[in-house]
């Protein structure tokens, strides 16, 4: 069997779209709610008093769906990826952590049925949204450490974050069905982080150099998704950070804090940026 699969051999039948993160990139001005103040909400986490919230809370839960089908994949390759081996240099990895990978793949086959049952009962046909394939890009680094501080730490956080923000939508909408089965992914992803954060720990423990190089990945990772401030400990970000739940999953006080201040000045960036849009459109207006 092949080692080391790359992104656009991933097996898909014709129902999915995939994008590449680079092409999902979503235009800022596109990221606020119109351009009228008036029609404007408070808040812009997702909430069923949102008029779009139910295309907004589909859409997610697709990308949930897509991003569960890759977490399957590449926790599966990191198991057959490397030799097993005590985890010294970064073609091999200790069988303990091959075992972890395999249990991470087991709870993402669930997940990837549970979405799609959900998905089925929120209205959503597979492939009706885009498959943003930035999951198994983030599984396809040579180096395992790279791999869990990309995929374990970084995006399993940022589902951390989703899910929490999911389970508290179900909760608002009344839709018991929604909010348990967010809350039953979360536990497991709550474990995934977890095990990212433990392994990467004890494997760079005598490698300062390797555990360097993983946490610049893993904030590069996390930075991509701040883009636009989607998710930030604001009302104006449609996803709140979930401190409490990062926390259990490893990320010590500093790493929260940084991930929040990261999410908020892109929050910000993303504000100014769709001020600017608007005060263009005005001036465009007045001159014609
Ligand atoms: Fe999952
Ligand atoms: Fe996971």
């Amino acid at each position: 069997m092949r080692k080391f699969f790359p992104v656009d051999s991933l097996a898909r039948d014709s129902r999915f779209n995939q994008i590449t993160m680079r092409q999902s990139q979503a235009d800022p001005r596109t990221v606020l709610v119109g351009t009228d103040a008036k029609q404007r909400p408070n808040s812009n986490r997702l909430t069923p008093q949102r008029p779009d919230a139910s295309d907004r809370a589909r859409g997610l839960m697709h990308g949930i769906f897509v991003g569960e089908i890759q977490a399957l994949e590449g926790a599966g390759r990191t198991c057959f990826d490397f030799e097993t081996g005590a985890g010294d240099s970064t073609d091999n990895v200790p069988f303990a952590l091959k075992l972890d990978m395999a249990r991470q793949a087991w709870d993402e086959a669930r997940h990837v049925e549970i979405s799609v049952k959900l998905s089925e009962w929120m209205g959503t046909e597979i492939g009706q949204y885009a498959e943003n394939t930035v999951l198994f890009e983030a599984a396809c680094s040579t180096d395992p450490v790279l791999r869990l501080a990309g995929v374990n730490r970084a995006l399993e956080g940022l589902a951390i974050d989703v899910f929490t923000t999911m389970k508290e939508f179900g909760d608002i909408a009344g839709d018991p069905y929604l909010e348990f089965c967010e809350d039953w992914m979360l536990a497991d992803e709550v474990t995934h982080v977890k095990m990212g954060s433990d392994w990467l720990r004890r494997i760079t423990e005598n490698d300062p150099e390797r555990r360097k190089k993983a946490l610049e990945f893993q904030s590069v990772v996390d930075k991509i998704f701040s883009f636009g401030g989607t998710r930030s400990d604001s009302d104006e970000s449609p996803i709140g950070l979930a401190r409490r739940f990062r926390e259990l999953a490893g990320f010590s006080d500093d790493e929260v804090e940084d991930i929040a201040t990261v999410s908020l000045a892109a929050l910000e960036e993303r504000k100014a940026f769709a001020a600017r849009a608007r005060a263009d459109a005005v001036d465009q207006f007045s001159a014609s």
